[in-house]
């Protein structure tokens, strides 16, 4: 039996939505409202004259949703990626909310050295197996404190030794008297797909990723 459900793309909320916005337009994907100022969860839309749906949840839950089949497809950072290793497929990098997943420490204390092998330390993320498995390399044995955002506080206030958090312009760490010690990788949003839908719903969603792959080549060249 056909699937006749909307077809359903989960987007991330925040920084990454007003990224997002130009790139759906760029493709044919349309929200029927400002998914911006809405305090709907879900929005109604077209895509190619058929009816779709957005779900509008925390860059977090992306994986989630796509990974369970609430949605067919989704926009997820790499870095939730990385951290949640969602089965979903990964076919194309948007080359938004681009940004690196860092170390970073009070100035004083990165400008001492990298914790010696052995040694503990605390490390503030939200990250907690990307964290753990960068110091599991490093032979350090860190105490991950898990925190939902701002871990930028938690040094200033001796919770922790090291934070690993993303970094776009270096801001936030600079006000708060941080500096990086390593970048771990570089990150942008990926498209993400449910496998499932993929091969029961082909039809719709191949003609999506090529719209959103000639959006990213263009506003890649512009
Ligand atoms: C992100 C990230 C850093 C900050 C980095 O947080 O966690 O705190 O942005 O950006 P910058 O290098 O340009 O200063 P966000 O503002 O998204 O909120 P959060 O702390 O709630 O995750």
């Amino acid at each position: 039996m056909p699937d006749t459900r909307p077809l359903t793309i989960a987007l991330s909320k925040g920084r990454i939505l007003e990224q997002t916005l130009p790139l759906l337009a760029a493709a044919g994907l349309t929200p029927a409202e400002d998914v911006q100022k809405t305090r709907k969860l879900m929005v109604g839309g077209t895509f190619a004259g058929e009816e779709i749906r957005f779900l509008i949840i925390r860059a977090a839950d992306v994986c989630t949703y796509v990974e369970q089949g609430a949605a067919d497809l989704g926009i997820a950072g790499r870095d939730s990626l990385l951290e949640y290793r969602p089965h979903v497929y990964e076919p194309l990098d948007l080359k938004i909310g681009r940004c690196r997943l860092c170390v970073c420490g009070p100035k004083e204390l990165v400008e001492a050295g990298a914790p010696e092998r052995g040694s503990r330390i605390r490390v503030a993320t939200k990250y907690d197996h990307l964290a753990s498995e960068y110091y599991l390399a490093q032979g350090v044995h860190a105490e991950i404190i898990h925190l939902y955002g701002s871990m930028e506080l938690a040094p200033l206030v001796d919770m922790a030794e090291r934070i690993v958090d993303l970094v776009e312009t270096g801001g936030t760490l600079r006000a708060n008297g941080l500096i990086e010690e390593t970048t771990l990788c570089d990150i942008s949003s990926r498209l993400i797909v449910n496998p499932a839908s993929f091969a029961t719903r082909k039809g719709q969603i191949q003609p999506i990723i090529e719209k959103l792959r000639q959006a990213v080549e263009q506003s890649d060249n512009g």
